[in-house]
């Protein structure tokens, strides 16, 4: 599901999945800046209704009902001053207090990771790590977003749109202007026009589980995306937003026509699904503590 703002406005891009954020290099969709989960944080806090940004928790001029709504719960307070002793609960602290507990959301119990994976989904690794597909290329490592330690950045246009032919990404014309600006990708940041239409390699840990898909959510289902990428890109016949994005200009060699077998397709859907951890998934931590918790399987560490 696409993000809603605090007045039901709708984000037009896709909320990213938090799974092991706290080792990506970078932490959103087009911004190769942003480095830290505290200052991403703040974003969302301050994100405001302007023609190039969409509203979000919009707390600017608000920020003592949060920290009073803070103080006066009967346990913020106490674990406010154990964690971070002699600080006042301002936006700040609370900034990094979330940005503590998604460093904590680490996934590493999946049929992949336990080596308990089915037959098809092995052949289905084995196809994503062939140059049949090449989808390793951009999934690699650790978190399937060929994040590493030098901290390099990875953003690319996979050939969703081709807007009238002009490599343009969706505009201003359909969702307005904080949506134009806000689907074109990294040139938001850099300004080039090469990298219209770039966006971050987003990691494939529990995706089966993390529709829709690609950074508008305009893709529904994991069978969709194999397609697309079977085809090297999308080509919308009709429509505002029709263009053939297999032909964007800025579109990565490496989406190409993979002309795969429904065996195959079948194989890399499984292979998918075997990222998912049911473990992480039913971690009570991670569950609404007012809730019963949740059953996690036996093997569960
Ligand atoms: C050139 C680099 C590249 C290659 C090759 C590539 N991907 Fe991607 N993939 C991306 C990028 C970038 C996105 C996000 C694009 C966007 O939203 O505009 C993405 C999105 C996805 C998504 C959606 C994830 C989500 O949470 O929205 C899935 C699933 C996926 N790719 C699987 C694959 C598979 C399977 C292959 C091989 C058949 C593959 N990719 C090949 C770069 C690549």
């Amino acid at each position: 599901m696409r993000a809603r703002g605090s007045t039901g406005q709708t984000h037009p891009r896709n909320a990213l999945s938090l799974t092991n954020v706290g080792y990506f290099a970078s932490l959103t969709w087009f911004n190769p800046d942003l480095h830290r989960l505290d200052n991403q944080t703040l974003i969302p806090f301050f994100a405001e209704d302007t023609p190039t940004t969409i509203q979000e928790l919009s707390i600017s001029g608000k920020e003592h009902v949060i920290t009073a709504r803070m103080n006066a719960d009967p346990t913020y307070p106490r674990m406010f001053a154990e964690a971070f002793p002699g600080a006042s609960a301002d936006v700040i602290h609370i900034a990094r207090a979330l940005a503590a507990f998604q460093t904590t959301l680490i996934s590493f119990q999946s049929p992949f990771d336990l080596g308990t994976m089915s037959e098809p989904a092995k052949r289905g690794q084995a196809l994503f790590n062939s140059e049949t597909t090449g989808c390793f290329h951009c999934h690699g490592g650790r978190d399937f977003n060929l994040d590493d330690e030098a901290g390099r950045l990875w953003f690319q246009n996979v050939g969703l749109y081709n807007v009238a032919g002009r490599g343009d990404y969706p505009d201003v014309s359909v969702h307005g202007p904080a949506a134009a600006r806000a689907t074109q990708g990294l040139s938001l940041v850099t300004e080039k026009k090469e990298d219209r239409g770039k966006f971050r390699t987003p990691s494939l840990r529990n995706v089966a589980v993390t529709g829709p898909y690609m950074h508008d959510g305009s893709v529904a289902t994991l069978v969709d995306v194999i397609e697309i990428f079977n085809q090297g890109g999308r080509d919308i016949r009709a429509g505002a937003f029709s263009g053939d994005g297999r032909q964007n200009p800025n579109k990565d060699h490496r989406v190409r026509s993979l002309a795969l077998t429904r065996e195959q397709k079948a194989d890399l859907l499984e292979f998918l699904k075997s990222l998912t951890d049911e473990c992480f998934l039913n971690e009570p931590h991670f569950s609404d503590p007012a809730a019963p918790p949740p059953k996690r399987p036996a093997y569960c560490r």
